[in-house]
C-alpha cells in the first residue's frame, strides 16, 4: 500500500522528554535525574489509569499530577513555584537533533502530528521550535478527550488529513503507540531512540536505564511495527525519498 501521510507522535519522538532533566537537576539536585524518568512514568500511567476510568483530563493536567506525585515520591514538597517552573520546561522541549533534516527530506509527504498533548501545549511546542509551520495538521486527542492507545485517538487522522488509515505511516517511539497504531490500521515505524543499550550487569541501575529498559525497548503485546529505525532521517529511504 502506497504512503501518502506520515503521521509523527510528539513526546519522546520529535520532543525530547528528557530535556526537562536540566531544569529538574537546577531546582531539584541530584534527585533531577530520578525525578526526569518517575515523572515520564508516571504521566503515561496516569493517561491510561483516566482511560480505564472514564475520567479524563488533558495532558497539562495529567503532567501536572504526574509531576507532583513525582516530587513528592522523591521527598520534595510539590510547591506551586516549582512545579509551575518544571511544567513550563514541556512547553519548549528539545527538538530531537535530526528532525528538521527529517521534515526536510520528507517535506512532498503530507506531515502531521498526533498526540496526547493538549492544544495549548502543542501550540506552544511546536510553534516555539524550529518545525512550526512543517504540519499540515497537529491533531490533538483532546478532540476526543481520550488518550493513545484508545483507537478513537487514531481515528482523528483519517479525517483531519483526508487520507486513508492503510495509507498512514505513523511513528513512535513509544513501544505501547508503536503496538496501538498498528492495531489501530496504520504502517508503523519504530524509532528507537533508546538505542540498543546492553543488558545490565546486575540490578544496581540508575532511573535513566532503568527507564530505558521499560520504555526504551518493543512492547510484548502481539503488534510488530513494519519498519524499525534509529533516527527519523532513516524514514527517507524506506518512503523512497
Ligand atoms: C504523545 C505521547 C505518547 O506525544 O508522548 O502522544
Amino acid at each position: 500500500m502506497p504512503i501518502r501521510a506520515l503521521v509523527f507522535d510528539a513526546y519522546g519522538t520529535l520532543y525530547d522528554v528528557q530535556s526537562v532533566r536540566g531544569v529538574a537537576t537546577e531546582l531539584c539536585g541530584d534527585k533531577g535525574e530520578i525525578i526526569t524518568q518517575l515523572w515520564r512514568l508516571k504521566q503515561l500511567e496516569y493517561t491510561w489509569l483516566r482511560s480505564l476510568m472514564r475520567s479524563y483530563q488533558d495532558f497539562w493536567l495529567v503532567t501536572r499530577a504526574a509531576l507532583e506525585f513525582s516530587l513528592a515520591s522523591v521527598g520534595i514538597a510539590p510547591a506551586a513555584a516549582l512545579c509551575d517552573r518544571l511544567m513550563s520546561s514541556y512547553l519548549h522541549l528539545d527538538l530531537y537533533e535530526e528532525v528538521l533534516r527529517a521534515v526536510a527530506l520528507l517535506g512532498d509527504y503530507k506531515l502531521a502530528i498526533l498526540s496526547n498533548g493538549s492544544p495549548t501545549m502543542l501550540d506552544a511546542l511546536v510553534n516555539s521550535s524550529a518545525v512550526a509551520g512543517c504540519f499540515a495538521d497537529v491533531i490533538s486527542v483532546d478532540r476526543v478527550r481520550q488518550f493513545k492507545p484508545e483507537p478513537a485517538c487514531y481515528a482523528l487522522v483519517e479525517p483531519a488529513l483526508g487520507v486513508a488509515t492503510a495509507e498512514v505511516l505513523f511513528i513512535s517511539s513509544n513501544g505501547f503507540d508503536v503496538a496501538g497504531a498498528k492495531r489501530y490500521g496504520f504502517q508503523v515505524a519504530w524509532v528507537e531512540r533508546g538505542g540498543a543499550a546492553p543488558p545490565p550487569e546486575n540490578s544496581v541501575v540508575g532511573p535513566a536505564e532503568f527507564y530505558r529498559m521499560i520504555r526504551g525497548r518493543a512492547e510484548q503485546l502481539g503488534y510488530e511495527p513494519d519498519y524499525r529505525v534509529t533516527r527519523l532521517t532513516d524514514l527517507a529511504p524506506l518512503v523512497g525519498r
